[in-house]
């Protein structure tokens, strides 16, 4: 026996329900967004290699993933578009009859309480695979610009409840503010992926996504993974602008910045648990090397307990299901 005092901090462990009554972070289906890749083309449902359980589907197998995404509670889903064509200034991704376009178009037929986040990017369009426009053997930011602000206006006008733009130029939240704002879409608030890093953990995206880079790498545009006061700039830099959410991106290599991000503002913060996160530990789980369930929970609890409002994640409808099972 000891003589002197100490604290008992396991007092408040003694039971599940003392456990669960002192929980700081709660995950709640409310807080998850699911990531779909839309394909043009018929009778499309292809299941991506290196994110199993991932598809991307075309738009007649749309409505039956919007009826079980509503089934499971999920409150919204972030749009991918896979076209047929790519050309050098990514068309695709401002055609008013463009993939996403006819995508948001049907969702919003079928359904109003769904939200629909449109990804704002060209990489997915362009033949050469960045997120802008090329000159001098570079993104051009200036003239890349207007092509983002078109993929906006164009998504709104389908319908789009929240414009994501993804392609890291300076300035692209002003321009698409005004864009949007002249258009008469002043409501439609935007969530910037401020806070994006040039990280290796997007690879099985480029394959679901179809959108690698076909020469050179993103390093001039998305953030160096060793930098975390510019990542307090950029964040800065676009609430500035207008945006109306920070997205960070990764988020499990990121915690910290989640963290700083949270503490420097009062928007919401949304992490993106990247598609490199999602098939680490479905190979772990396939491999029987961890448990699924327990690792994804922990994680996307880890996430919110860093700040973190809202979580984009691959593992949205496991997530659902697994929170229903432990009501
Ligand atoms: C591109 C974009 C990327 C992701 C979403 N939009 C990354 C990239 O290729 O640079 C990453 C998503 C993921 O890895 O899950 N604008
Ligand atoms: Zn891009």
């Amino acid at each position: 026996m000891t003589n002197h005092k100490f604290d008992r901090h396991r007092r408040l462990r003694r039971s599940p329900v003392m456990r669960s009554f002192v929980r700081e972070t709660k995950v709640q289906v409310n807080d998850l967004v699911y990531p779909l890749f839309v394909v043009e083309g018929e009778k499309m449902k292809k299941e991506v290699p290196s994110m199993p359980g991932v598809y991307q589907i075309s738009l007649d197998y749309l409505d039956e993933e919007i009826d079980e995404l509503q089934d499971l509670g999920i409150p919204s889903i972030l749009l991918f578009g896979i076209p047929k064509e790519k050309d050098d200034v990514g068309s695709g991704a401002y055609d008013p009859n463009g993939i996403v376009q006819q995508a948001i178009r049907q969702i919003k037929q079928k359904t109003d309480d769904l939200l629909v986040i449109a990804d704002t990017c060209l990489c997915e369009y362009t033949d050469h695979g960045h997120c802008g426009v090329i000159h001098n053997h570079d993104v051009d930011n200036d003239q890349s610009l207007p092509l983002h602000v078109q993929t906006a206006i164009t998504q709104a006008e389908a319908g789009a409840d929240i414009i994501a733009p993804s392609n890291m130029m300076d300035g692209f939240v002003t321009e698409i503010r005004q864009g949007l704002d002249e258009a008469g879409y002043k409501e439609i608030p935007i969530m910037s992926y401020a806070v994006k890093y040039a990280s290796a953990f997007y690879g099985p995206f480029r394959d679901a996504a179809d959108s690698s880079p076909q020469f050179g790498d993103r390093k001039t545009y998305q953030m160096d993974p060793a930098n975390r006061l510019e990542a307090l700039r950029e964040a800065a830099t676009d609430v500035e602008e207008g945006a109306d959410f920070l997205i960070v991106k990764p988020a499990l290599s990121y915690m910290d910045v989640i963290r700083e991000v949270r503490n420097a503002h009062h928007v919401p913060v949304v992490a993106y648990n990247v598609s490199g996160e999602y098939s680490m530990v479905k190979a772990a789980s396939q491999n029987g090397w961890i448990d699924e369930k327990e690792v994804v929970l922990e994680k996307i609890t880890a996430m919110k307990r860093s700040g973190a409002d809202i979580v984009i994640t691959y593992f949205a409808k496991d997530v659902a299901k697994w929170l229903k099972e432990n009501d």
